[in-house]
């Protein structure tokens, strides 16, 4: 049987009420309120609808499958009015914003490299135009090359200066640079020049040592070579490398067991121009490294002849020039990676 047809044209009619409220309401606000209103549990329509246990048995059929098509109707309308004013707030929330494609994007913070590899790029810079190569050696060394082949005797006290970390019964940690001339001639045909910067090892940590620390290594070889020849390269090198004209150099004589003769060299200090000042204690001179001319023993450890074959060679100090060059206090800053310290010399 059918339904009153009463009955149905209001349930019609709050439907097409329903259909224009939810059609004029212009926020997702409005029309998820508009859905209470109209189809929650709490709406006429709803009501309405659990009236249907009340009605004639005969007429329940038609009036459930009435209600589901209203119900249904109305959720399309109110889904499709949904994605409507959804679309249109993301629009206006789009228009809103203005992007202003000229501004710069996030930052990331940059790394830079670490200022003993910056200074022994600048040392490496002024030695290649002088016509030296890079030579390079391995940080375990055996015995012969770090020692014996430099002229160390065995037993000798000279071995204890350089406190040794032991890889071993005959390896070391390489203590200096030096081992490097030793593989350069044996490797290399004369003439040559060579700087050798790397990594050296010494068991001592206090503010002016570190266990770990950097030297560069120069050995020059030909048939005529003097010490005038080693004082006016060191002396080319500091006058370039402290960017003044005015940096003199002295040797002070010394002992190595691989130069003879041998001297430490000291530059006039930069700071006070040798007046005196906290960096150079006072003394107007600032050490920097070992010298001297190749000791003839040396050439017969690579079976040379020493009376064909002359040569000058120096060692530096990495950090120790770090430390005057940029008057660091604390030579184990350079190796604890804080960044605060590190990115003062993103710049140099
Ligand atoms: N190897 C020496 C050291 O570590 C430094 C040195 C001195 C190197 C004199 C040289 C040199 O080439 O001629 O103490």
């Amino acid at each position: 049987m059918s339904i009153p047809s009463k009955e149905k044209e209001k349930i019609q009619q709050l439907s097409a009420k329903a259909k224009t409220a939810f059609q004029t309401a212009q926020t997702e606000k409005e029309l998820y309120d508009c859905k209470t209103q109209f189809i929650g549990k709490k709406s006429l329509l709803t009501l309405a609808r659990k009236e249907i246990k009340n009605c004639p048995a005969d007429q329940k059929p038609a009036w459930g499958a009435f209600f589901n098509q209203v119900f249904q109707e109305l959720s399309i309308f109110y889904n499709e009015r949904q994605k409507e004013l959804s679309q249109r707030s993301l629009d206006q929330k789009i228009e809103r914003e203005v992007i202003d494609l000229s501004l710069p994007g996030p930052s990331f913070p940059n790394g830079s490299k670490h200022p003993i590899t910056k200074l022994l790029e600048q040392i490496i810079e002024i030695f290649i135009p002088l016509g030296y190569s890079i030579q390079t050696g391995p940080y375990v060394e055996s015995d012969w090359y770090n020692f014996s082949a430099l002229n160390f005797p065995p037993f000798h006290p000279s071995r204890d200066l350089q406190d040794t970390f032991y890889v071993g019964k005959d390896h070391v940690l390489r203590t200096h640079t030096s081992p490097v001339q030793i593989r350069s001639l044996e490797s290399l045909a004369p003439p040559f020049a060579v700087l050798a910067p790397g990594a050296v090892f010494r068991s001592d940590s206090d503010i002016s040592h570190s266990p770990m620390f950097h030297q560069v290594e120069g050995l020059y070889v030909n048939q005529k070579v003097s010490l005038a020849d080693l004082k006016g390269t060191l002396s080319y090198f500091l006058k370039k490398l402290f960017q003044s004209s005015k940096i003199q150099l002295r040797f002070r004589p010394s002992f190595f067991p691989f130069t003879e003769p041998s001297a430490e060299y000291d530059i006039s200090c930069p700071f006070c121009n040798r007046k005196g000042c906290s960096v150079c204690k006072k003394s107007g001179w600032i050490e920097i490294g070992g010298c001297g001319l190749v000791h003839p023993e040396v050439f017969h450890s690579v079976q040379w002849d020493s009376c064909q074959w002359q040569g000058f060679a120096f060692g530096l100090g990495v950090e120790r020039l770090a430390v005057i060059l940029y008057n660091i206090p604390d030579i184990r800053l350079f190796f604890e990676n804080d960044v605060r310290f590190l990115k003062q010399f993103s710049a140099v």
